[in-house]
């Protein structure tokens, strides 16, 4: 049976060495408690380092893995500079800070990149001992963006997810990495890419496209023979798990004693893994500030502070446990009184009950990092408030925050907001704190984190339908010997025909790709046998000047104008083009900015090209254009067309479908086949009928029935039919 592989750095429990033992914990972080309290509803193994360096299970890694195997997970052990250089290392001390936007924080050193590499090779080793033919692989997190193509190359077929739970940064932040196209290239192994928020795989989105060339269409990437799909899964939590927590004795027991030691005083509550992504320090500094501010609060209330020791050999991490000591007894020492602590502090890592009793407990949790992919304890600390009470303040920076809109949502380096939103957090009517809650409450137990895992899955495996279904269209021989036995043995034949990129490669300049004499030859055969119709987005006078002595009916600019072979051009409706006037200054002012562009006027319709603009200006200016002129076409009745390397204004409804039907009306045809490359082409293929044969040249996504990969095989193919011989 087909098996779900789930592959992350760290495992659902880690493994450490007390006093020569090995001892076994819970894994502490969202990616693992997250995907922990689903993955074994599934028939599934979890692959990921046991968190502690082999040279310290010397004689133990059996018992590791047996242990580990009772929880179904597959150990990947790692030296202790495997650890150090790829953990420590280029995870933490590069990709971490860099995707967090903590620039000044980033460490760029080969020796790191070089144990990245070899680490994510160690995890594939592991993945083919275990993976096979119809297993799903989903990978996770940024320690191991690598690996889906590192698979993807030895089980070409196999379906890869793969979730990124940080930030993926923007591009200006991401382009600094020396190693940027290994690793966007290392991610496009996987099939489907999940990101906690649309922004993210916006952000994604653009690096690819800037980096690597590929285009997108709503999410999608065509890379060779493959589709990718990119898209947006928020990724929740049990909530079942943390709906029920005030009902569980344990965890009761838990909110009696906090209770009992708190008296009256409200509970302000702080926990995260101690990083400096958490804004840890910035959230005690606006404590600190609203006790000076209002000092009524003084003696009513605690801050209690959970700090979970993460990462602790990065001198980062270890130098912000210092300064959080500090800034914890700076607080302690000027407020506090023999009666009083402001601050509890706790610098470890809480059970389960302990954990959901200080969420019942508290009246404020006020979750400010400076930067979060997602941020599991907002959602479970809502999750938590069975009676609706408790309010919940959160950074704008957070992933969860374009979810957890009922909470007071704050910029985590605005002190006095989060001073103000203190305040009226431990003021808000108990009416509205019920409110909002459980309106938040509602999105996290409909959105739950099987909701999340099985979402996810369901989209790789329609990406994987639709990569077949696109495979599919590819033109066998079989297909070809089809097309030519039906065309030898049709009476009436049709070929509808686009020029560029179709018959002829696409130009650097409109003004080449002039027809060569193989081509005319080529047209002037299959004119003598069938209709033909070259219908082309050029003005009249080119498609006159090149084809004009051959017997084929033409459509210029893309269905303005239309001519039968051996009659003379005409319109197919009448139309209006005063339209340019207002358009045509608008384009000059960007093209005046834009090297390389240029206008191009046809009769009835203006051409903004850029194929000779550098890439990332042009995507720029094409944005600019479109948002600039969306409106103002409207209005005009003018319809903006996004073709290969160039934007397009026309009348609405004129277009090469409009035009072949002309043709198509005429007859009853026994055969008719048509080509195209770009979206305009897209217009023709939607009017055939079903039985026709449309081909695209260029691999993509597009209405027609079958695809080429150049305007060479395509052109093969008609001289197959222009000789009748299929071989
Ligand atoms: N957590 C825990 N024990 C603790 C503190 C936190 O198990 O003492 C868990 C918490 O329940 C949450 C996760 O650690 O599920 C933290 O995830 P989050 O997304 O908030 O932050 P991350 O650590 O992934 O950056
Ligand atoms: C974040 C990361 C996870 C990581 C967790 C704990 O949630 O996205 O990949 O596991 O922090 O960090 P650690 O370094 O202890 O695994």
């Amino acid at each position: 049976m087909s098996k779900l592989i789930i592959v992350s750095n760290r495992l659902p429990v880690s493994a450490s060495k007390v006093s020569g033992r090995v001892k076994f914990k819970k894994s502490v972080g969202g990616l693992a408690t997250g995907l922990g309290s689903f993955y074994k509803n599934y028939e599934s193994v979890w692959v990921g380092w046991p968190g502690v360096a082999s040279e310290r299970l010397k004689g133990q890694r059996n018992e590791v893995s047996e242990e580990l195997a009772k929880e179904n997970c597959v150990p990947v052990f790692l030296s202790q500079k495997d650890v150090e250089q790829y953990y420590y290392g280029f995870s933490n001390k590069t990709l971490w800070p860099l995707f967090h936007y903590f620039t000044e924080y980033v460490v760029y050193d080969k020796t790191f990149w070089h144990a990245y590499e070899n680490v994510n090779r160690e995890f594939l080793k592991t993945i083919l001992k275990i993976a096979e033919k119809g297993d799903t692989i989903w990978v996770h997190d940024y320690q191991l963006l690598l690996l889906p193509a590192m698979i993807r190359e030895k089980m070409p077929d196999v379906s890869i997810g793969f979730f990124l739970h940080i930030p993926f940064p923007s591009f200006e932040i991401f382009r600094t990495l020396p190693w940027r196209d290994e690793i966007l290239d290392g991610m496009l192994g996987a099939d489907l890419i999940g990101f906690h928020t649309y922004d993210y795989a916006t952000y994604f989105l653009d690096s690819v496209r800037r980096l690597r060339g590929f285009e997108n269409t709503l999410g999608r990437i065509n890379i060779k023979d493959r589709i990718i799909k990119v898209d947006a899964f928020p990724m929740g939590i049990d909530y079942e798990k943390f709906s029920s927590a005030s009902k569980d004795p344990s965890v009761q027991k838990s909110v009696k004693y906090i209770k009992r030691i708190v008296g009256d005083r409200k509970i302000i509550l702080s926990v995260d893994r101690l990083d400096y992504t958490k804004g840890i320090l910035q959230r005690l500094k606006s404590f600190d500030k609203f006790l000076d501010t209002y000092p009524q609060y003084r003696g009513k209330v605690v801050m209690i502070l959970v700090a979970v020791p993460s990462r602790t050999h990065v001198e980062r991490y270890a130098q912000l446990k210092r300064e959080v000591d500090e800034a914890v007894g700076n607080i302690n020492g000027k407020y506090g009184a023999i009666d009083w602590i402001p601050v509890w502090y706790m610098y470890r890592s809480l059970p389960f009950n302990r954990l959901a009793g200080l969420y019942v407990a508290s009246d404020v949790a006020p979750i400010t990092p400076l930067r979060d992919g997602m941020n599991l304890i907002a959602k479970e600390f809502i999750a938590t408030k069975t009676d609706g009470k408790g309010v919940l303040i959160l950074s704008e920076m957070a992933g969860a925050a374009k979810e957890l809109d009922g909470a007071i949502i704050i910029n985590p380096n605005n002190e006095e907001e989060i001073v103000k939103a203190l305040k009226e957090a431990l003021e808000m009517p108990v009416k509205e704190q019920i409110e909002r809650n459980r309106m938040m409450q509602r999105r996290l137990s409909r959105y739950t984190v099987v909701k999340w895992a099985e979402d996810f899955m369901k989209m790789l495996k329609e990406v994987k339908d639709m990569q077949k279904n696109y495979l599919s269209k590819q033109i066998t021989e079989e297909v070809e010997r089809e097309i030519v036995q039906k065309f030898n043995e049709s009476k009436e034949k049709l070929l509808l025909l686009d020029y560029d990129g179709t018959l002829i490669p696409f130009a650097s300049k409109p003004g080449y790709a002039k027809p060569d004499r193989g081509l005319i030859r080529l047209l002037k055969t299959l004119s003598e046998k069938a209709t033909v119709v070259i219908a082309s987005g050029r003005d009249r006078y080119t498609l006159s000047d090149w084809f004009g002595k051959l017997n084929v009916g033409l459509v210029a600019e893309h269905g303005v104008w239309i001519k039968d072979a051996g009659d003379t051009w005409r319109q197919i409706a009448p139309l209006d083009n005063k339209w340019k006037e207002e358009i045509r200054p608008i384009l000059e002012f960007y093209t005046d900015r834009t090297p390389g562009s240029f206008i191009e006027e046809k009769d009835y319709s203006l051409v903004w090209h850029y194929r000779n603009v550098q890439k990332e200006l042009a995507m720029t200016r094409v944005g600019e254009i479109k948002s600039v002129l969306t409106n103002i076409a409207m209005n005009l009745g003018i319809e903006i067309l996004d073709g290969n390397k160039v934007i397009e204004f026309k009348n609405i409804g004129v277009n090469k479908g409009s035009a072949a039907m002309h043709w198509i009306r005429r007859k009853n045809w026994d055969f008719i086949l048509a080509g195209g490359d770009d979206v305009t082409d897209e217009d023709l293929f939607e009017v055939l009928p079903k039985d026709a044969y449309s081909i695209k040249v260029r691999r993509g996504v597009s209405k027609a029935r079958f695809d080429v990969d150049s305007y060479k095989k395509f052109r093969s193919i008609l001289k197959k039919i222009a000789e009748g011989k299929a071989g």
